[in-house]
Order: structure tokens, then sequence, then C-alpha cells
């Protein structure tokens, strides 16, 4: 057993690092205040191959592992959350599902250009009556000669309305639940796909969230992803990857509020003495410490059992699950530990708050991974 990073990995997160710290981190705060989507930082991290981490070369991706995705996504989000989430939309939501499942033709028109940062992507799932019941889905694809018809509406996608490439998931056939579920890939300017409202969110505000609405939009029949009927289990393979990827987010957010309470707490003189000399501050930084530790080894150890090719449905969502719990927990310590402070825009820890919490929803609730755990331990 080795818990140490390889020499690569540990070369690798330096240069994420470096990275969020020089482009990302001084941009942060006012790209939330805006509630503004950054195509400048998108360009930056296309340039430097940060969408196309997991993917072979001959696609155009870094030809790397997974760990060192969550890596990214780990130091992206110690900087901003919602341009981390760019990470997760591109690496894994958008691109992974065509790069399993897609033919050739398909990997060469969408998953290359989503991987080298030339299109940006949207995995379209959730819809109003689809949320943690995703296999609820309402929006509808029937074959008309060499074409598709899609009709619905999808709820909550990330970068709704700026992605030139949607992976949306329909029902194909007139079953209910997880049967009878297809995938497809929907191109920007097609007819019959547009965009409804823009949502005003508590956190991730840099990161675009709208409606996907399609009305009779029609798409080549080549434009099914995988199998006719496959898609809800394809949507929930693409799931477990992503999950590990926000455990990776929320291990950077619980970092950054660990980081500013120990500051805060050393600089911040109350009662003539350092806020870290109280044992009530002490303790605060031990648990987050602790925890932040113990979220990592589960986060980590989700990506290593993904590299090595083993299932990891139950410890993706135990990764996501604990991690996303711990980054609430810090941030919501480093807002206490700053006091009224903590509760103004003008520290980090405010956004870190705002940000930590939807961890706890997207890509699955915290009672969704505990149903997946859960069924898991009791098989
Ligand atoms: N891999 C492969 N197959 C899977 C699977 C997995 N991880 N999970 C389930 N399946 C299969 C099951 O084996 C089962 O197969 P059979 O039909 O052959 O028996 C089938 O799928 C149905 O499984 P369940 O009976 O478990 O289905 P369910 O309806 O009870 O739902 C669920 C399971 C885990 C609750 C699932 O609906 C779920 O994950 N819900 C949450 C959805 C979610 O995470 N949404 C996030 C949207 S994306 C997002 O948030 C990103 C963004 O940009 C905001």
């Amino acid at each position: 057993m080795d818990f140490a990073l390889s020499p690569k990995h540990e070369m690798m997160k330096s240069m994420f690092k470096d990275f969020a710290e020089k482009e990302v981190a001084p941009v942060a705060a006012e790209l939330d205040e805006k509630g503004e989507f950054s195509w400048d930082l998108f360009k930056k991290m296309g340039k430097l191959g940060m969408f196309g981490l997991p993917y072979p070369r001959e696609y155009g991706g870094a030809g790397a592992d997974y760990l060192t995705y969550v890596l990214a996504c780990e130091q992206i989000a110690h900087a901003c959350c919602a341009t981390a989430m760019l990470l997760t939309s591109q690496n894994s939501l958008s691109s992974w599902l065509i790069y399993k499942y897609g033919t050739e033709e398909q990997k060469r028109k969408y998953l290359t250009p989503l991987i080298t940062g030339q299109e940006l992507g949207a995995f379209c799932l959730t819809e109003a009556d689809a949320g943690s019941d995703a296999a609820n889905q309402q929006t509808t694809a029937v074959l008309e000669g060499s074409e598709w018809v899609l009709d619905g509406s999808k709820r909550f996608v990330t970068n709704g309305g700026l992605a030139g490439i949607y992976i949306v998931v329909a029902r194909t056939s007139g079953s209910r639940g997880p049967k009878g579920i297809s995938i497809f890939i929907v191109e920007k300017d097609t007819p019959g796909l547009s965009f409804g409202r823009k949502e005003n969110k508590m956190g991730v505000r840099a990161s675009q969230t709208t409606e996907v609405i399609l009305q009779n939009c029609r798409i080549p029949k080549e434009n099914l992803l995988g199998k006719e009927g496959d898609g809800f289990y394809m949507a929930m393979q693409n799931l477990d990857g992503g999950r590990i990827s926000i455990g990776g987010i929320a291990l950077g957010l619980a970092q950054a509020a660990l980081d500013e309470a120990v500051k805060y707490s050393k600089e911040r003189q109350q009662f003539g003495k350092p806020l870290a000399a109280n044992q009530a501050i002490q303790w605060m930084i031990a648990d987050m410490a602790t925890e932040l530790e113990a979220a990592r080894l589960l986060v980590y150890r989700a990506a290593w059992l993904r590299d090595q090719g083993k299932k990891h449905t139950k410890e993706a969502s135990m990764a996501k699950l604990y991690a996303s719990e711990v980054a609430t927990r810090a941030a919501n310590k480093a807002v206490q530990i700053h006091g009224g402070y903590g509760y103004m825009k003008e520290y980090k820890v405010e956004r870190l708050m705002r940000d930590a919490k939807i961890c706890e929803i997207f890509e699955g609730t915290s009672e969704i991974q505990r149903m997946v755990i859960s069924r898991a331990a009791l098989k």
C-alpha cells in the first residue's frame, strides 16, 4: 500500500495549483459577484489541456489518469468552485459518454472539440419531475425516417445556452422507468433547440445554469449515442465518474476553508491573544483537518479504483457524500471563526459557504448517495 502521490502526480498538482493561484483566484470573487461566465478562463484551461486529462492523446486528450483529473478539480476549486465545474462538465459529464459509447465518427466530430477546449459541452438529464428520480424522463425522442425528433424540457443544465454540444437524455419507448431511455448528441444551432430562464443561484454564480427546451428538434439518426434503450445505464455510469470529480471539488473547497480559518485565527487578536490560542478554535481546526484527510483518502481511492478498471459505483457515492458534507462543515466553521467578518463578501469564506452547499446537491443529493451506498451494503 502506497499513500504517496507519484512524482508525476505531484508535478501535475503543482501545475494546477500554480494556474489556480495566478489565473483563477484573482478573478473569482468578481466573477461570482457579477454572475459572469468566463470564456477567458475556459480558453486558458483548454489551451493547457485541462479538459481532456483522462483521455487518450489520439483524440486530443492528455493521456493522464482519473486521479490527475481529480487533482485538477481540487486545485481549481480551491480558488473557484464555479471554474472547477468547467472541468467536471467537460471531462466527465459531456465527454465520457462519447468516449465510452460513441462511434469513431462521433469521437472525431464531438469528443475532440470538447476535450481540446474548442467547444463547451452540457449534459441534459434533469427535468422538472426527473431530479433525484432520474428514470422518470418525460422528454421524448421519436425516429422519423432518417431523423430523431426530440420534444421536452430540461432543467438546471450547467453551461445551458453557452455550450455548443448538448448530451440529451430522452425516452425512446413508451415504457416507464429506466428502460426505454436513450442518449443523443444535439448541436447548439439545431432548429427547435432553445434556452429558457437563466437560474439566479445561491452559489457557483460564475457557472451558467439554464433550462434547455426541445421543440420538434430534429437531429440526424446518427446522433444517437450508444445503443437505443441503454440510456439510463449509460447516464448512471457517467455519474459514477462525475461523482468522484465532485468529491475532488469538495476537497478543494474544504482545504480552502481550512487555510482561511488557520490564517485568520493566527492574525485576529481578541482578549489580547490570537484566536488560535483558544481551545474552542483549535478543536474546530482539528476537526476540519481530520475530516479533510479522511475525505481525501475516500476520493483518491475512488479515482484509483476507476483507474484500475474496478467497479466503483458505491465508492464514488461514498467519496462524494463524505467530501461534500465535509466541505459544508468546513466552510461553516471557517465562517464561524471569522465571526462577523466571515458573513461579509470581502472575505473568501462567505463564497466558500455558498459554493460548498451545491456539492451536496448536484450529481445526486446526499440522500441519493446514501441510497446507492445502502443498496450496495444491503445487497
Ligand atoms: N451503473 C450501471 N447501471 C446502473 C447504475 C450504475 N451506476 N445504477 C443503476 N443502474 C442500473 C441498475 O442496475 C438497474 O438495472 P436493471 O434495470 O437491469 O435492474 C437500473 O439501472 C435501474 O436502477 P435502479 O433500480 O437503482 O433505479 P432507480 O430508479 O431506483 O434510481 C438512482 C437509481 C440511484 C436513485 C438514480 O435515479 C440516481 O442516481 N438519481 C440521481 C440523479 C442525479 O444524480 N442527477 C444529477 C443530474 S446531473 C448534474 O447534477 C450535473 C449538473 O450539471 C448540475
